[in-house]
Formats: C-alpha cells, structure tokens, sequence
C-alpha cells in the first residue's frame, strides 16, 4: 500500500493533475466527504486528508509515505528525516510583510524603531528580521493575521500573498517579499528504500507532468 497525504484546498486540487499523471485518480471529494482516507482507482494507493500543518508530521512518522506540502510549511515545521526530490510548482504564492496603508515601515525601519509582528511564520520571520537587523517581538496567530494591524494590535503581519486581495479588502499594503513558496514533494526516507519500484514510478511521473 501506498499512503499519499494532502491538505484540503489548492493543494489537493493542484495535485488530482499530477496523480492523474501517475495512473491516479481520486474516488471521493474531500470537500463532500468526512473521510479523512480517501480510496483511488488503485486498489493499492491511498490518500490521506490531514492539516496542511500535519503533512510533513506524516511523512516523517510514517503515517504516510509520501506528502505534498508547501516550502513555508517545511521551513516553519523543518524537514529533518524528509527526502525532498521535486518542488512541483504548484500552489504557488509569496511571503510578505504587510502594514497598515497609513503605517509608514521604511521610516520606522530606518529609525530603528522595534516592530510588533503578529504571524503564524514565526520562525521564517525572525531569520527574516535578524537578518535586515530589525528588532522584533512576534506575536504568534494561527489565522486571520490581517485583524492584528487593523485592531493595533501588531505594526504588521507576515502571512502568505497570492492575489493581494484580502491585503486589499482589509487596508493592508505589502511592503517586503521574503520569498516565494510553491508546494514540494516529500517522501519517508524508510518508505522510499521499503516501496522502492512503486514510489519511484510516482515521483518520476509527477516529474514528467511537470516537465522536470
Ligand atoms: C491565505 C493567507 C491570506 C490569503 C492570501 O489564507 O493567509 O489570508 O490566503 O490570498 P490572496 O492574496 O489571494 O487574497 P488561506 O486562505 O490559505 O487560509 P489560512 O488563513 O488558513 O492561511
């Protein structure tokens, strides 16, 4: 058995493409159904529903074998034990830091000042900020960042821009680009040496659909 772990949302419908690649497809939707293993029309892989969060916990337990999951979600999480063969290129977004359309960052940042920063990111925000040499004092938020500003709770957010539309509706602007995330492919190192022959066709398949 082959167990594939996805988050709800764009990543798994990025992804019904590549497995289509691979000889996959999903039977059930995991916005219709409560089933959290979903069956394929392959008798001999599965495919788990799980927090986005919880996808490289997966992986790297063995819960699954291989994971689809985004670059920021790695770098918050860390990606000891994880072979990551493909960055797939999908669900891609950024990382920014928001401010309040009136909040003048540059001069704050050039004065020195110390900023309150309300994100989930707290560990890519804190390399981020020591690295320009910004004092910080993170203010750590599991949704919803965009609140924290317009309540005066934090001077800014660092969250994910796709669109920049819920920057827009709620009054925030962009002021930095910390990177760029895309969604990578991430595999159990034991599972990969156990299941060799039918991962490897997986991998190669997803990377043929991507061109790589
Ligand atoms: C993300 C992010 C922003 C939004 C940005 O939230 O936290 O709120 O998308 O997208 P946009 O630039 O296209 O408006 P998501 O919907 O992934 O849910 P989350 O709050 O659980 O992270």
């Amino acid at each position: 058995m082959i167990t594939l772990a996805l988050s709800k949302g764009r990543i798994f419908e990025e992804t019904l493409p590549l497995l289509k690649a691979a000889g996959i497809e999903v039977l059930e939707d995991p916005e219709k159904s409560r089933k959290l293993i979903l069956t394929t029309n392959q008798p001999d892989v599965r495919v788990l529903v799980v927090r986005a969060t919880d996808v490289p916990t997966y992986v790297q337990y063995g819960g699954a074998d291989l994971g689809i999951t985004g670059r920021d979600t790695l770098l918050e999480h860390g990606s000891e034990g994880l072979y990551q063969p493909l960055d797939l290129q999908i669900a891609r977004c950024r990382i920014s830091v928001a401010v309040r359309s009136d909040f003048d960052y540059p001069s704050a940042v050039k004065k020195g000042s110390r900023l309150t920063v309300a994100t989930k990111y707290v560990a890519i925000s804190r390399d981020f900020f020591a690295a320009k040499g910004v004092h910080v004092d993170l203010i750590k938020l599991y949704g919803s960042m965009e609140l924290a500003p317009l309540v005066g709770m934090a001077d800014a957010i660092v969250d994910l821009v796709s669109t920049g539309n819920t920057l827009k509706a709620n009054h925030l602007v962009e002021v930095e680009h910390i990177m760029d995330i895309s969604s990578r492919l991430v595999v159990n190192q034991a599972a990969l040496k156990l299941k060799q022959a039918p991962i490897r066709k997986i991998i190669d398949a997803f990377a043929s659909a991507i061109g790589k």
